[in-house]
């Protein structure tokens, strides 16, 4: 028998309904249309509203789109895995009442947190479960509800965050079609630059902590951008040359949707036309864990069965890397 390759067989999505444009924003602080666009690319987001709904109220819907699609029993999922950067609570996984709730009942589950890389890493992980050979079915599922970590009177953050979530299923192919290779790395020294200071273990919330606006996403964008665009250039350089693929052996790019302009210059970096990278961030901002397989489902009718696929992404930690991928369907 030859060797099992992990291939992603379906995807689903998730939107909230609440779309929230540059032009409300330029009514909650000191910005304009213009320069978010400019700046960042994106024209609107969306916000989960409604009290008690986290992150599994998205990553529950993402999933049922996809089983919904594909025609997959949940009760033969083996494992979900909820990558997120907003888990619902501590302590209890999210991927837990994910996988309850979409009657996965005979999957065992964990959460996946590392910032914006969380979905890049669980996919790596989802595919060591299918290419160890003992799981058929990895429900992966990206979802974030972002807004719950944003200060909306601070527009150096408020700007950039949507909420959404995206699913795939990870499936073994024995044409060869699935995970390639991957290039995965980490710097503590980056956690200065793009934190959460208060709500973890290190400084558990306190009254002072909440005035303080200590539970709100801190970024110092500028030393973020640098870091992106050349952390993201370097493995994605890297992940071509030690699989000699030249830029006509790559047919799409899908970085994480973060800048709009960190996206065109990594595809800038290794050549490829504008078409070939995947863009969706006008539409829903950066999204953290779901931007990948947000790309997937917006691009899923033109991406060809054999279709090389270079994701990438770049977060918090820092946390960054490069996964090359064959596409293993056509849509039908
Ligand atoms: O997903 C995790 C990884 N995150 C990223 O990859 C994000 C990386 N960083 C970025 O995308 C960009 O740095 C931002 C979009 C966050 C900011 O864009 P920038 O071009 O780096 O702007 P900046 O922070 O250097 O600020 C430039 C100016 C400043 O004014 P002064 O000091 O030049 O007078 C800011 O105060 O723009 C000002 N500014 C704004 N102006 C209008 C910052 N935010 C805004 C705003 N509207 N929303």
């Amino acid at each position: 028998m030859g060797q099992i390759s992990a291939a992603i067989t379906a995807v689903g999505k998730y939107l909230p309904d609440y779309v929230l444009t540059n032009t409300e924003l330029e009514t909650m602080v000191d910005t304009t249309d213009e320069w978010i666009l400019t700046r960042t690319g994106i024209k609107e987001r969306r916000i989960l509203k409604g009290k008690g709904r986290g992150s599994s109220y998205m990553a529950i819907r993402a999933a049922k789109d996809l089983l919904k699609k594909s025609n997959v029993d949940p009760k033969e999922i083996e494992l979900v895995i909820v990558a997120t950067a907003t888990p619902d609570m501590q302590a209890a996984s999210t991927a837990a009442y994910t996988a309850t709730e979409i009657g996965a009942t005979n999957a065992f589950t964990f959460d996946l947190i590392s910032a914006c890389s969380s979905f890049l890493y669980a996919m790596s992980t989802a595919a060591k479960y299918i290419e160890s050979g003992r799981y058929k079915k990895v429900l992966l599922i990206g979802s974030d509800k972002n807004s719950s970590m944003i200060d909306y009177t601070d527009r150096a953050t408020c700007i950039i965050f949507g909420d959404a979530a995206g699913a795939v299923l990870f499936e073994p192919n024995s044409e060869g079609f699935g995970l390639q290779d991957e290039v995965l790395q980490t710097d503590g020294a980056g956690r200065a630059f793009l934190q959460v200071p208060a709500g973890g273990s290190q400084l558990p919330p306190t009254m002072e902590t909440v005035k303080k606006g200590q539970h709100f996403v801190y970024q110092d964008g500028r030393t973020v951008f640098k870091h992106a665009v050349s952390r993201m250039a370097e493995v994605t350089e890297k992940i071509l040359e030690r699989n000699n693929l030249s830029k006509e052996g790559i047919n799409w790019l899908a970085a994480h949707q973060a800048n709009k302009r960190i996206i065109v210059a990594t595809g800038n970096r290794i050549g490829l036309k504008e078409s070939q990278v995947m863009l969706n961030i006008e539409k829903y901002g950066n999204t953290t864990s779901a931007t990948l397989p947000l790309l997937l489902n917006d691009y899923e009718k033109e991406i060809k069965k054999g279709d090389t696929i270079i994701f990438t992404a770049f977060g918090g930690g820092f946390s960054w890397g490069a996964i090359y991928l064959t596409w293993a369907y056509n849509t039908k």
